[in-house]
């Protein structure tokens, strides 16, 4: 059972903080920092005082987010089979009728998850931070990684957690129609022509699926010269930037040697890019 130090003591002002029961979908090009930037999103608004939930819905990546948020080798038991494994959870393309509990037939999407109702298992908590992950592919010729896409589209919790959401590289996950349920949409987009042809392309299904809360956040910067580049390009595909994050030699070592991404520079400009958001997003920041 999911008690936080933070339920005990969140009071009403904290719990209608902007971002509360808001699914924040981070995406983009393979290696471009999505993982990083969630991890770091994730200490940011707990620092706001957010309840931070986050999901790994990478089923790819086999390290990922227990490694870089916790410095812990192996992740959570995987939430696909809290909902009946591969026998129960179809590809959303194949059956895109919405997940549901075991022995229930009213979907998740309508009766959300209450997070006390998950065993311990599923998640890992450390200062008062969960983590969730929808599965890993472990074995050849197991199937695609669909079902755990059905997971990451359809788990949403009641409350005021705001859930982020890693997924893996690419645009997939636009073709199984993931972003169904999302309410803000984050493209990380390193200096790379790969990356903005792929912003340009998640804005496209943006504008198609009808989601107007989608900005690219730019990572690994550096220079002002590589910056602005970055954002010629970007304005020319007409996606919108939310902020910059540099090339920060911490974030490099951790990824190279494997641990815990902790302290770092990047946190003051998450935290400016986590503030601009807020405005963008609802007009106001959640302390006016
Ligand atoms: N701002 C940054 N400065 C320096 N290195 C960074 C930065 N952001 C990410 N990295 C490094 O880039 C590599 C990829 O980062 P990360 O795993 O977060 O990307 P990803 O988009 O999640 O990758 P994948 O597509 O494999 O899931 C890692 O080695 C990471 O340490
Ligand atoms: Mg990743």
């Amino acid at each position: 059972m999911i008690k936080t130090k933070k339920e005990k003591t969140v009071t009403s002002s904290e719990s209608c903080k902007q971002f509360s029961g808001k699914r924040i979908f981070v995406c983009g090009k393979g290696g471009s920092g999505k993982s990083s930037i969630v991890a770091l999103m994730a200490n940011v608004l707990h620092n706001e005082r957010y309840k931070v939930m986050v999901l790994d819905g990478d089923a790819s990546n086999p390290g990922g987010l227990a490694r870089l948020m916790f410095g812990l080798k192996r992740g959570p038991k995987p939430l696909i089979e809290l909902f009946g494994g591969r026998e129960k959870v179809e590809c959303p393309v194949d059956n895109p009728a919405p997940l549901t509990r075991l022995n229930d037939t009213i979907p998740v999407t309508e009766k959300n998850i209450e997070v006390t109702e998950i065993p311990s298992e599923y998640f890992i908590e450390k200062d008062e931070i969960i983590l969730f992950q929808v599965g890993k592919i472990k074995t050849a010729c197991e199937g695609c990684d669909g079902p755990m896409s059905k997971v990451t589209r359809d788990f949403i919790v009641t409350g005021d957690w705001v859930t982020l959401i890693d997924v893996e590289a690419g645009i997939e996950h636009f073709g199984r129609g993931v972003e169904k349920n999302i309410d803000i949409i984050l493209v990380v987009v390193d200096p790379t022509f790969e990356s903005f042809l792929i912003a340009e392309k998640v804005f496209h299904f943006c504008k198609e699926l009808g989601k107007e809360m989608a900005w690219t956040i730019l990572n690994k910067v550096q220079s002002e010269e590589m910056e602005s580049v970055m954002i010629d390009e970007l304005k020319k595909k007409k996606t919108g930037i939310i902020g910059t994050v540099h090339y920060d030699s911490g974030i490099g070592k951790t990824g190279l040697m494997g641990t815990a991404l902790g302290k770092c520079e990047a946190l003051e400009e998450v935290k400016c890019i986590v503030e601009t958001l807020e405005t963008e997003c609802f007009g106001s920041t959640g302390d006016d």
